[in-house]
């Protein structure tokens, strides 16, 4: 399937706020692949395709949980449960096939340890596209065309304070990411300060 034929099942899935916010990502990914040399037909693919399944109502995507025999937590849970429905659903029923699109897709809302640079590309992407608005998010741009594991690590941060504060799941996946990743960079200043 070429990309207007995949941007086409997109539009058609999303509400319109939604289907906006992809193409958002899609040109954010496009600009952080060209900076960082990831691969831009797959950071394309991966954009386009991350939130096929977000606007699904609760009761779809709690039956594709259970067909799929994802983990209970993913059930009732839209934020979790869409970026793993989608990766699932891209291959049964778009036949992609490309691993590396899949995970970038599957692990969008939560990241992961060891991130792929496509991975981080899209997760990154979904944060800082030009729709967003949080505070912070200026410095986290900055960061993202610097540093994309820096930037990785303060969207980590503020995704799982958000989480806190808004008294939802954490999934484990958040926590390895971020302590995978201050492991690896031996942490900015802030984090060690925090760490010692
Ligand atoms: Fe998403
Ligand atoms: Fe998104």
């Amino acid at each position: 399937m070429n990309e207007a034929a995949l941007i086409e099942q997109v539009r058609k899935r999303l509400k319109d706020k939604r289907f906006k916010h992809t193409i958002s990502v899609q040109q954010e990914a496009l600009r952080l692949s060209r900076l960082y040399h990831c691969n831009i037909e797959n950071a394309s693919t991966a954009a386009i395709l991350h939130d096929l399944c977000r606007d699904d109502s609760i009761e779809t995507l709690n039956s594709y949980v259970k067909k799929f025999n994802l983990d209970n937590i993913y059930l009732n849970n839209k934020s979790l449960s869409h970026a793993k429905v989608a990766a699932l659903i891209i291959q049964a029923e778009l036949n992609i096939s490309h691993t590396e699109v899949i995970n970038a897709i599957a692990f969008h809302t939560t990241g992961r340890a060891n991130m792929s640079l496509l991975e981080k590309i899209i997760f990154l992407s979904d944060m800082i596209e030009e729709n967003r608005k949080f505070d912070g998010i200026n410095e986290l741009r900055e960061l993202a065309y610097k540093d994309i594991d820096s930037a990785c690590l303060m969207a980590l941060d503020h995704t799982i304070k958000y989480v806190i504060e808004k008294k939802e799941y954490l999934h484990i996946d958040t926590l390895l990411a971020r302590n995978n990743l201050i492991i690896n960079k031996g942490g900015n200043d802030e984090h060690k300060s925090k760490c010692n």
